[in-house]
């Protein structure tokens, strides 16, 4: 039976071993690999896309003060000794807007950040404790009139003198809450001259961290509550859908494709994700670098590939931030863009390894840097007598991704702020303080994905392994149906072609019938 339609049993199972190998092959990663974009890309009903628009989980934002403990000694001149106190943990809440979609796969949203204090995670911390830390606007504001006008720089300390609460010296004493969202009252009310000028110039600037008292005339200064308060963006992203080693990237930022403050193409260039999402990751050919695009310090930032790493028994790959990304022009000489302004008499505009001039960004003469000067340079910490030491573990910035779906499995940011402490003769409250750059906070923004998706990915990482095993299953199976049927063609081929073995075959079966029938 098997002998008559053997030959094309035989043609079928070949046509199914083509399919099987064209499937092993190419097929079964491309069906895949549509699977993974149907589900990461950003489109109405993918799976990715609800979590996208609002976080399941809020984000932990955390913040380390530097209070002051030796305030009188560096009034005198002495090095400071600071005491980090932290971290005062905020829930981040996060949520898009959508604002609609663009022609080149993008999506337009705006993003809302929305900031709740943590007391549990905050443990023995309370937004009502007292600290001492550098006096960050009066600084700004002093520091900026001193670059710009030296002359009247005493006159307007006299002004600032009744705009800020007991200005006596270079250090506010404030409580946690006030410092960071509520904010701390600021007059316009008083018979100085130029502190009309002063509050006409917050007028027209308009800094983030200064909003204008509703039934008052003055300013409530607060390093955060801006975030808390308003949008950012509109943000323009890649959904994917095309090409989904794209996905999140962000094309736009406020209408613009790069940042015109640095005056450069290189460093105005907007780069990679918002670090909420990442395309996933091609295991042939693993980025080294990561971008992400960070508008509150106008710019973009790359993490460096370290190699594999193990996430919740998930294999992923691990990504930090390099020495470069802050290098300065010596380390990384691309960085040179983002020298603005002279930092002090021996510098070429650029500043130290590891720091990064905000004032063309924010307008305020900030500094950032990583907390403690972390891969910063070394004459940093000279100016500290205690209380500043960088330590890799603590102040790092960092991902872990699963390269299937591009999932940030667990992932911080860290940013710290600071402002130069400097001596002015005609000033009191600076007459005799040490020069150098002073740390006032620093920021981790940081999450790790919850139990419930790491289930979920767990579950897709499961169901991905049962098509691989079933595409070498098929494969397999194909192969033994051509051996099996190809012998079975051989077998009914066998009566006719070769006559010796039909011989020996006829011989046995003859034999046999021609005893029956002798019977
Ligand atoms: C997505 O769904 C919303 C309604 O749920 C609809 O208004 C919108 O047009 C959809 N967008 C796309 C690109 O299909
Ligand atoms: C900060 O330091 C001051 C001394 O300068 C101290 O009185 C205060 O208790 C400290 N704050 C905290 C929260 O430890
Ligand atoms: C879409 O892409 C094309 C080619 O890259 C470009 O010329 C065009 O300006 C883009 N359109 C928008 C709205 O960005
Ligand atoms: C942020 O704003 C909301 C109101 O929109 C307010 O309830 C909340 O307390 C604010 N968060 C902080 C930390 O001040
Ligand atoms: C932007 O990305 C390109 C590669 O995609 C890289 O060569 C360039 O250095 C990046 N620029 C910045 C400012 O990060
Ligand atoms: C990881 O897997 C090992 C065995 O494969 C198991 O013993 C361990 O409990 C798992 N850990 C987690 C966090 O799931
Ligand atoms: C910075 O230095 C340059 C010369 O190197 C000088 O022309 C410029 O005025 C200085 N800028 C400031 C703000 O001091």
């Amino acid at each position: 039976m098997l002998g008559k339609h053997s030959k094309l049993i035989f043609l079928v199972s070949m046509l199914v071993l083509l399919v099987a190998i064209v499937l092993a092959a190419w097929g079964f990663q491309k069906i895949v690999d549509k699977q993974i974009q149907k589900s990461v890309q950003l489109e109405n009903n993918s799976l990715m896309f609800d979590k996208w628009q609002k976080l399941p989980m809020p984000l932990d934002f955390k913040v380390y003060l530097f209070n002051v403990t030796n305030v009188e000694d560096v009034n005198r001149g002495k090095k400071p000794i600071l005491n980090e106190i932290g971290p005062y943990v905020y829930k981040q809440y996060r949520e898009r807007t959508i604002l609609g979609y663009g022609p080149n796969d993008t999506i337009k949203y705006m993003l809302r950040k929305r900031f709740e204090f943590d007391p549990v995670a905050s443990g023995d911390l309370t937004e009502d404790d007292e600290v001492t830390v550098i006096h960050f606007s009066y600084l700004a504001a002093l520091l900026t009139i001193h670059d710009m006008m030296p002359s009247l720089v005493g006159v307007i300390n006299k002004a600032l003198e009744q705009f800020f609460p007991s200005l006596e010296d270079g250090f506010l004493r404030v409580k946690v809450r006030d410092l960071l969202f509520d904010g701390i009252y600021l007059s316009c009310d008083g018979d100085n001259a130029a502190l009309g000028l002063v509050c006409g110039k917050i007028k027209t600037d308009t800094p983030p961290t200064m909003r204008a008292a509703e039934s008052s005339n003055g300013y409530y200064f607060s390093m955060f509550s801006h975030m808390n308060r308003s949008e950012s963006g509109p943000w323009e992203m890649i959904r994917g859908r095309e090409n989904v080693y794209d996905l999140g990237n962000v094309v736009s930022y406020k209408g613009k494709d790069s940042m015109p403050m640095w005056g450069d193409q290189y460093c105005g260039k907007i780069n990679g994700s918002d670090s909420s999402i990442f395309p996933p990751i091609n295991e042939n050919n693993v980025p080294k670098k990561l971008y992400t695009f960070e508008p509150d310090i106008c710019r973009s930032v790359s993490i460096d590939l370290v190699g594999k790493s193990e996430m919740f028994n998930i294999s992923s790959y691990y990504y930090e931030i390099s020495p470069l990304t802050f290098g300065a022009k010596s380390a990384n000489p691309d960085n040179k863009c983002y020298c603005r302004k002279n930092w002090s008499a021996n510098h070429d505009g650029c500043l130290l390894m590891g720091l990064l001039n905000l004032m063309p960004c924010q307008g305020a003469p900030a500094i950032a840097s990583l907390p403690h000067f972390y891969l910063g340079s070394e004459e940093l910490l000279d100016f500290f007598q205690a209380g500043v030491k960088p330590e890799k573990e603590k102040h790092n910035t960092y991902v872990h991704i699963d390269p299937v779906t591009g999932v940030v499995l667990s992932g911080v940011k860290r940013l710290q702020f600071n402002i130069e402490l400097r001596k002015i003769d005609n000033i009191p409250q600076l007459n005799n303080v040490p020069t150098g750059l002073f740390p006032m906070l620093w920021l981790e923004e940081g999450a790790t994905i919850p139990e419930s998706i790491q289930q979920e990915l767990k579950t897709s990482h499961k169901l991905l392994s049962y098509v691989q095993v079933a595409r070498w299953l098929f494969l397999a199976i194909a192969i033994v149906a051509v051996l099996v049927s190809a012998a079975a063609v051989a077998r009914s081929n066998a009566l006719i072609p070769w006559p010796r073995n039909s011989n020996s075959v006829s011989f046995i079966l003859g034999h046999n019938v021609a005893a029956n029938k002798g019977h």
